[in-house]
């Protein structure tokens, strides 16, 4: 039997990296594949009873993971250059050990094509998470309203149903329950109608894929999705969208530090909230046939962001625009909405000498020189986000917990020194 230790894939790298500010970044970078659009892809292979090729899948701890869990269940896979190559075939129900489980938020993505497929699962509660409780109600009430009983005992869930069908209305747009549930839909004896759902570019991804391998999905409103149930899923080759998250963590540290930084391979379309805040920010957006460059043409102005499911502003760039609005001559506000605890980066700006406070979910933040010091993320963005802090900021700062860095992020230190970061690791 494997230990814990052997299963989970960690890249190995340092934890920390030390940076010599002031650094202008300069120059032109590819996009990642993306992240939350590649795992839940990859939990709904489960769903597939064949191969399936998968391209431009990123290179990542929590990739690894999900691989590691549907190899546990049985499927065979290859992972090289950014293609994964899947069979499912065979796969049988286990129960996923806690040491997998628990190591990955998205394990909870496991229950939806775990009771389509086989009527019933048994996964390890998912770790909460630093950035708030991260419940997983509206998941667990869809389930059931489908027809699935569901039961939550010693950290372990439980789900069985002879089959799913009907109407349900998430309470809130949850992207993790809205996956969830369109994929326990994908064998219905019927269909199932899913109200109310979240509509982020990566939900809309996963439904091109279904629909590839040969689901019936169909959004059918401004938030609904009516899914008729098929027989079987077969062999399909998808390609991965990119990563709107890092296009806008390197875009938005471009002009932060002052410089101008070119991303190709983004989808322009996903990064149109984004691109008009920093137009409004005063920062030049230049948008080419296969690029995107952003960068500073003169002094900056305070702005105000609210998060919001989407098309709203989304929660995963807000701790980057609480770093260039350090930069903006006047003052600027954030307001997150998504989770209950996503200001940690603000105390850790703080220590560099932001002049930016919280009340409730708002942070208030203006214009700050900001000073090297010892910093930490203490979740995937706001560790990025202290990145981009040192290279900006006066003097030797340093950043620990980059474990959290390399769940989100195949290569950003490596592409931040391409752009002229002074940046080592520890
Ligand atoms: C996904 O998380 C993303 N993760 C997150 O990205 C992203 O921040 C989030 O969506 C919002 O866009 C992946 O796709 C793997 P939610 P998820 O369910 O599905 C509450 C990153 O940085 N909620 O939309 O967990 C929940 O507590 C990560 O890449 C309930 O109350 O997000 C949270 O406050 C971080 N009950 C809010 O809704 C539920 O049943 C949003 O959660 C489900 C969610």
């Amino acid at each position: 039997m494997k230990t814990g230790e052997e299963n989970i894939y960690m890249i190995k790298k340092s934890d920390s990296v030390i940076i010599n500010g002031k650094s202008v970044l300069r120059g032109r970078v590819s996009v990642q594949g993306s992240k939350n659009a590649a795992l839940p892809i990859i939990a709904s292979a489960i769903l597939v009873d064949d191969e399936m090729v998968l391209h431009n899948v990123p290179d990542l701890s929590d990739i690894h993971v999900m691989l590691e869990i549907l190899q546990h269940l049985g499927a065979s896979y290859t992972f090289e250059n950014g293609v994964v190559q899947l069979d499912c075939r065979g796969l049988e129900n286990k129960k996923i050990p806690d040491e997998l489980s628990t190591k990955l938020r998205a394990s909870s993505l496991l229950l939806g094509p775990m009771l389509a497929r086989f009527g019933e699962c048994e996964v390890g509660m998912p770790g909460g998470c630093t950035i708030g409780s991260r419940p997983l109600d509206i998941h667990f009430k869809g389930f059931e309203k489908l027809g699935a009983e569901v039961y939550l005992e010693n950290g372990v869930i439980r789900a069985q149903t002879q089959q799913l069908e009907g109407d349900f209305t998430l309470d809130f747009r949850s992207v993790g329950a809205t996956e969830n549930l369109i994929m326990a839909a994908v064998f219905s004896p019927s269909h199932v109608i899913l109200r109310n759902i979240a509509t982020e570019p990566e939900i809309m991804n996963m439904i091109d894929f279904l629909n590839k391998a040969g689901a019936r999905i169909r959004l059918t409103g401004q938030a609904t999705v009516e899914i008729e149930g098929v027989s079987q899923l077969s062999y399909c080759e998808h390609q991965i969208d990119p990563d709107r998250i890092e296009a806008a963590t390197l875009l938005i540290a471009g002009v932060a530090s002052g410089g101008e930084v070119t991303i190709t391979g983004a989808k322009v379309e996903d990064l149109k909230v984004l691109l008009e805040k920093l137009q409004e920010m005063n920062a030049k957006v230049e948008i080419g046939h296969d690029y995107i460059t952003v960068g500073y043409q003169g002094e900056l102005v305070g702005t105000t962001i609210k998060t919001e499911v989407h098309p709203g502003f989304p929660t995963d760039m807000q701790s980057q625009m609480c770093v260039l609005m350090t930069q903006a001559s006047t003052p600027s506000l954030v307001i997150e909405n998504i989770f209950t605890n996503r200001f940690q980066h603000i105390g850790e700006l703080q220590k560099m000498g932001a002049k930016a406070r919280i009340e409730g979910n708002v942070a208030y933040i203006e214009k700050s020189s900001l000073t090297g010091c010892r910093v930490a993320g203490y979740e995937l963005r706001g560790a990025a986000s202290m990145v981009m802090a040192g290279i900006l900021a006066d003097g030797v700062t340093r950043v620990n917990n980059l474990k959290y860095l390399y769940r989100g992020y195949e290569a950003i230190i490596e592409k931040f020194q391409h752009l002229g970061a002074d940046i080592a690791y520890v």
